[in-house]
């Protein structure tokens, strides 16, 4: 048994927070003990992500403080994981030499072999691309309620912009058989929620086998929708990331047919101008966007629709960003995550000599977060007086006579009740208050009689 203590502090996206719950698994089975504080621990992981350079940066930073500790508390173990561990490789050991273990993403379920190397004496370098393993830990996860599952690792795209496909490597899609493995195991523990996770979820089963009889390709998101949606105990089932290119109808139909699938898509749309969708190679136009989510609001009318943006593109033009924000404002999005453009290494468009200036990208963040906004209250308003179904994940964080969920339209929901009885519960709650991203409502008892 190994006594460390350890600490994980985990940056960027969904994948990186599942890869950080598996390897607290894998710490835990040694026999380490998590701490909450990364300057107490004995051993410490930055999983880290480097979508954007601030992204990065944040990692050095942090690093600067713990090779400080290293140097007065030898046996002190530091990895950096992740993104920005893949990127770097070789390179952050040398900027970094305190370090003794790097690991690109794909080696998050190695952790245990690679620290028996670290503890031999060595520093290990482990970013080659592998075929990624099934993971036999049991992961140690944040919340009992709402768990990720990996269904596809990797992006095959070449979105011009975008370091994943080089961090992340290619797709692999996971088995459905261990995906519902996992699910059927989650539900046993009772956990009440499940997001199916990829970085372009409608890739899913490209790189598997099977074709039905009709010539349709089998082991797409939406077989395995179907495939997983009477696990027992699961009762609200998300996905994400939709890619606007592959999503297809029947995706949203099958979301509209089975009642465990919230009325939730988030379908990141970077750009409303199609000269700049091209230039980011993104393979779909805005009128392709507009029509996929008028589908979706023909079979799934009050679903929640959010998605990502991009401002400040290399050349985009004033005109081209107006285009971004006038197809959101025919949208009427419930959530857009926007960034600025950050030009990252080994992208296409970070070489292009049309970037656009900082004050200019800084103006089109907060003119294009002004709408996110104004966009979001507007969206709220639909909740006022509803009757919402909410799953109660935890204690709201600032008023303890409070519980706080989801409705299933993943509005973040605050209402009076005691945690210790609702927990993991789905209850229905009248809203009564609404703001742009959350609302506040009352629990409402079963109507007897009625
Ligand atoms: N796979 C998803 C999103 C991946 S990254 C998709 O295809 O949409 C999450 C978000 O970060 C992206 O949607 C994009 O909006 C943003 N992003 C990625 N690279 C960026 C960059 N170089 N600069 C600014 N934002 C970026
Ligand atoms: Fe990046 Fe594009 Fe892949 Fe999304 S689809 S992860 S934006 S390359
Ligand atoms: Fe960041 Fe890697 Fe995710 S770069 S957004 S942690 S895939």
């Amino acid at each position: 048994m190994d006594n460390r203590r350890y600490h994980i502090t985990t940056f960027g996206c969904q994948m990186n927070k599942a890869d950080s719950e598996r390897m607290a698994g894998i710490l835990d089975d040694m026999g380490m003990t998590w701490i909450e504080d990364p300057f107490a621990a004995d051993l410490v992981v930055y999983n880290t992500c480097t979508i954007r350079d601030h992204a990065e940066s944040k990692v050095y930073s942090y690093l600067g403080k713990q090779t400080k500790r290293k140097h007065t508390n030898p046996n002190l173990t530091l990895v950096v994981a992740g993104c920005v561990a893949q990127q770097e490789g070789e390179a952050l050991l040398r900027r970094v030499p305190e370090l003794d273990l790097v690991m690109g993403p794909q080696h998050a379920n190695r952790l245990g072999d690679l620290l028996e190397q670290v503890f031999d004496g060595n520093q290990v370098v482990a970013t080659e691309p592998i075929h990624i393993m099934e993971d036999i830990t049991k992961p140690r996860r944040d919340s009992k309620i709402s768990a990720w599952v990996n269904v596809i690792y990797g992006c095959n795209e070449r979105c011009t912009y975008c370091v994943v496909p080089g961090v992340r490597g290619v797709e692999q899609s996971r088995t459905p058989e261990a995906i519902r493995a996992e699910m059927e195991q989650l539900g046993q523990q009772g956990y009440k929620e499940v997001t199916l996770l990829g970085q372009n979820i409608d890739a899913y089963g490209r790189d598997l086998p099977g074709i039905t009889a009709e010539g349709r390709r089998q082991n797409t998101l939406t077989d395995l929708l179907y495939y997983v949606h009477d696990v027992p105990g699961i009762e609200r089932i998300r996905f994400a990331t939709s890619h606007p290119r592959y999503f297809t109808k029947r995706l949203i139909k099958a979301c509209a047919e089975m009642p465990k699938v919230c009325e939730h898509f988030h379908i990141p749309f970077q750009s409303g101008d199609n000269d700049v969708l091209k230039a980011m190679a993104r393979g779909y136009t805005h009128e392709k966007y507009r029509r996929i989510i008028d589908k979706v609001r023909h079979y799934v009318p009050d679903a929640a629709i959010s998605g990502d943006a991009i401002v400040g593109f290399p050349g985009e033009t004033e005109a081209q960003f107006q285009n971004t924000l006038q197809l959101m404002e025919d949208i009427g999005f419930d959530m857009v995550n926007t960034a600025a453009y950050s030009p990252r290494p080994n992208t296409p468009a970070a070489l292009w000599d049309s970037q656009v200036d900082e004050a200019t990208k800084k103006d089109r963040l907060q003119r294009i977060n002004h709408l996110v906004s104004r966009q979001a209250a507007e969206r709220s308003q639909r909740y006022l007086h509803r009757i919402e179904s909410v799953m109660v994940e935890d204690v709201s964080p600032k008023d303890p006579q409070q519980v706080m969920g989801r409705t299933r339209t993943n509005r973040l929901t605050f209402c009076p009740g005691d945690i210790n009885e609702l927990k993991g519960k789905i209850i229905d709650v009248k809203i009564t208050e609404i703001r742009p991203f959350s609302l506040t409502g009352e629990r409402v008892e079963a109507l007897v009689g009625a």
